[in-house]
């Protein structure tokens, strides 16, 4: 009884192995380390204790997936590997389309060869697009208005539809808001290389001296400070979330065999919420200045989170204090990330 998890060297995987393998769960890493070093993996033994199976392979590699899925007797996958940068997927759209979506359908080949029909996915609320009403409902309509969100909601629709050709598949969708925060520990967290894209990331970056100065994205939209609003959801909650859908595709029978819900805490704060919040933990300034809108980017983004409470008896617990704590935490331990 293994579980599979691609991608399981990332930011978010590394995390969902600290929570399966103290829930007693057997876990197999599949990662190619295109985004991650498997230093994240080692960190994750220091915290559990335990070993953690990893595999170097490419989920488009479908012979190799088949391989390991037999040879660890995996019964699901959760499934995080994947290009997730916004404006590269504009640039090379192409590099995204075979990563997210031939990756995925190659996975899910692997998985009927063998016989696994088990399978949770990273989705992104990125899939909403515009919101036409907020908080966001699972029901909203999709409209993903960059390729990345276009690969996000194909793999999606390539999920109903597999589900809906045989109800032996169980997927559960996961639509996660903006995740941030690391592991208590300090050990594990996001590192990204290169120019943060996301906010979170940025800040860390002034406060540690990497960068000036952020640049805040418009602050004349029609929000209580100017500045735009997003949901952003302690890391450690949203892998929770993972182990309670694991849960949760036990009860998926018949035509409800595949379950679409937001992780989200279901409360909106603003750029500049966030930077106040950070200074606050960090005990440290975050200069700012405020630049033009970022293309693409939407006024206001929060989850209704009802459904995930409902369907999977979760709820984030941290709040932003805790994420501000816990990501300055993982950034003082470890100013170069895993190197
Ligand atoms: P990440 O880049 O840290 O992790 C993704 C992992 O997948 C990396 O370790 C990378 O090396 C690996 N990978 C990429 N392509 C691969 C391939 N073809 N074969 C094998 N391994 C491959 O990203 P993350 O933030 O941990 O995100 C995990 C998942 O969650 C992604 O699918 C992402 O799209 C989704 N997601 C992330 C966010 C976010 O803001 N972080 C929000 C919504 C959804
Ligand atoms: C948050 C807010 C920016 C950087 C993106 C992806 C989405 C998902 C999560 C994967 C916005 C503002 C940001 C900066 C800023 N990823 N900002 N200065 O755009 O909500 O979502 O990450 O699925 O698909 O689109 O997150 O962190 O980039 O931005 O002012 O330097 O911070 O304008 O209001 P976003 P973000």
């Amino acid at each position: 009884m293994t579980i599979l998890i691609t991608g399981g060297a990332g930011y978010i995987g590394s995390h969902c192995c600290v929570t399966f393998l103290e829930a007693g769960h057997d876990v197999v890493v599949v990662d190619n380390l295109s985004n991650s070093r498997s230093e994240s993996l080692k960190r994750v033994e220091a915290i559990t204790g335990q070993t953690v199976k990893y595999e170097l392979a490419d989920i488009r590699d479908r012979s190799a997936l088949e391989d390991i899925m037999t040879r660890y007797k995996c019964t699901a996958v959760v499934h995080f590997a994947g290009l997730k940068a916004v404006g590269e997927s504009v640039a090379k759209p192409l590099e995204y389309y075979e990563n997210n979506v031939i990756g995925t359908h190659s996975l899910l080949s692997a998985m009927e060869t063998v016989g696994v029909h088990r399978l949770i996915f990273s989705s992104s609320a990125t899939v909403y697009g515009e919101p036409q009403f907020l908080p966001l409902t699972e029901s909203h309509p999709t409209g993903p208005v960059n390729p990345y969100g276009r690969t996000k909601l194909m793999v999606e629709e390539m999920l109903r539809d597999l589900a809906a050709s045989d109800p032996k598949w169980r997927f559960t969708i996961l639509r996660y808001f903006n995740p941030v925060g690391a592991h208590s520990s300090g050990l594990i967290g996001e590192n990204p290389l290169g120019i943060p894209n996301n906010l979170m990331p940025f800040i860390t970056q002034v406060a540690d001296g990497r960068r000036e100065q952020l640049s805040v994205f418009g602050d004349d939209y029609d929000t209580a400070d100017g500045t735009g609003i997003r949901d952003y959801i302690h890391v450690v909650d949203l892998v929770e979330g993972h182990l309670k859908a694991h849960e949760a595709l036990a009860n998926l029978t018949g035509a409800d065999n595949c379950l679409t819900v937001n992780l989200g805490t279901g409360n909106g704060y603003s750029v500049l919420q966030m930077v106040k919040a950070f200074e606050r933990s960090s005990n440290k300034s975050i200069p700012y200045t405020i630049a033009p809108r970022r293309e693409g980017d939407v006024v206001e983004c929060y989850a209704d989170t009802s459904k995930a409470d409902e369907k999977l008896s979760w709820t984030a617990q941290k709040d932003l204090e805790a994420m501000c704590h816990d990501t300055w935490n993982w950034v003082c331990k470890n100013p170069k990330g895993y190197e």
